[in-house]
């Protein structure tokens, strides 16, 4: 079959064989891509209009007691400025999003468990009690079941967590020896029996990754069906490992998002701002694949910078309120606009 018949296949069946994921992968030229890229569009523009979500990102810890090779913030990397915002903190910074016409806040750390469960479920109770029509998002990596048990009691409506790659030998390639896709796969399937809004995700680029890794992403998409999937660019930091490695491509990214979309019209997808960083409109040009959800910064601007995962992360010098206006620019100047709702899954 042709690239573009595999596309439209995709269109009909919604899945595709391992093997004709990694031919699309390995073989896809410009004008396939812009014409996956017409078809997810055209669907994201069915169910969810000219709209685009936004959600407030707060990134409350930098600490992290895993090492992942291809992260900033991993623990071994002694550079790191470190810091820890406060309970009030964080607060703040969800108010001020209010104020800017957030109704959906992300709390975003390291695995750092100076925070305690107790401590994390008084935050989320507290973001509630003065917020109770916002979404509250959780991204905290990987907790023993009853931890996630607590949160979701408390109030946390959506987790995300990248499953990074479905295959485990690529797993192995990119985590130390103590990490496993095993558990990361387990607290995916927790998370979602338990009622959470649940994101998966990988890095596109990732060292190792091939057209037949990236297969195996797009079948563990399939059958997961998640409510959301965070998908963008490696890139790489200088303090890690990973440093010589090669940023991930812009337009296979691109392509992942459509494909996505495509296969799951319904999912929440954000345009990264990783995928901002490795091209000056790559966001813009996220939507116009199929994204539909936008993660500008609220987290104070004095911390912004550290919160390193890559090299030259776009917005770390304006205040939110400068860019949630740099963003809605950006979305009119594509014919979109971003709504104030907490931008639910549908289900
Ligand atoms: N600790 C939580 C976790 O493990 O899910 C959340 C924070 S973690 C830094 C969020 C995501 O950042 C990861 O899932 C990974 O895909 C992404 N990330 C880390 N390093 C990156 C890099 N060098 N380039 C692009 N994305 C990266
Ligand atoms: Fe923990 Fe990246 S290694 S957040």
């Amino acid at each position: 079959m042709t690239n573009r018949e595999l596309i439209d296949k995709l269109n009909t069946e919604k899945a595709l064989q391992k093997s004709e994921w990694a031919q699309l992968f390995a073989t896809f030229s410009e004008a396939d891509r812009l014409y996956a890229a017409e078809l997810a569009r055209g669907i994201a523009d069915k169910v969810f209009g000219k709209k685009i979500y936004l959600r407030g990102l707060v990134e409350f810890s930098n600490y992290c007691k895993n090492d992942c090779y291809y992260c900033g913030i991993r623990c071994s990397n002694q550079k790191a400025q470190r810091y820890r915002l406060s309970e009030e903190e964080i607060l703040r910074c969800c108010d001020e999003g209010r104020e800017l016409g957030f109704m959906s806040f992300v709390l975003q750390s390291g695995e750092d468990r100076a925070y305690s469960t107790e401590k994390l479920c008084g935050i989320v109770r507290a973001i509630k009690a003065r917020h109770p029509d916002c979404a509250v998002t959780l991204s905290l990596g990987e907790l023993p079941a009853e931890d996630y048990r607590a949160l979701y009691k408390a109030g946390a409506d959506r987790y995300l967590l990248r499953h990074e790659t479905a295959d485990e030998a690529h797993y192995a390639k990119l985590h130390p020896q103590s990490m496993t896709l095993q558990n990361r796969l387990e607290c995916l399937k927790t998370l979602k029996a338990i009622g959470y809004q649940t994101g998966c995700g990988m890095m596109i680029g990732a060292p190792y990754q091939t057209p037949e890794t990236l297969a195996e992403d797009m079948l563990f998409i399939k059958a997961f069906e998640p409510h959301m999937v965070g998908t963008g660019p490696f890139i790489p930091h200088p303090d890690t490992p990973f440093k010589d490695m090669p940023q991930g491509s812009f337009e296979t990214t691109l392509l992942v998002l459509s494909l996505i979309r495509i296969m799951l019209p319904k999912t929440l997808l954000p345009a990264t701002t990783a995928l901002g960083t490795i091209h000056p409109l790559g966001r813009e040009a996220g939507i116009q694949a199929g994204a539909n959800v936008l993660m500008p910064n609220l987290s104070p601007v004095a911390v912004r910078e550290k919160y390193a995962l890559y090299e030259n992360k776009i917005c770390t010098g304006e205040e939110s309120a400068q860019c949630v206006h740099c963003l809605k620019t950006r979305l009119a100047s594509i014919g979109y606009e971003a709504v104030e709702s907490r931008g639910d899954y549908q289900y």
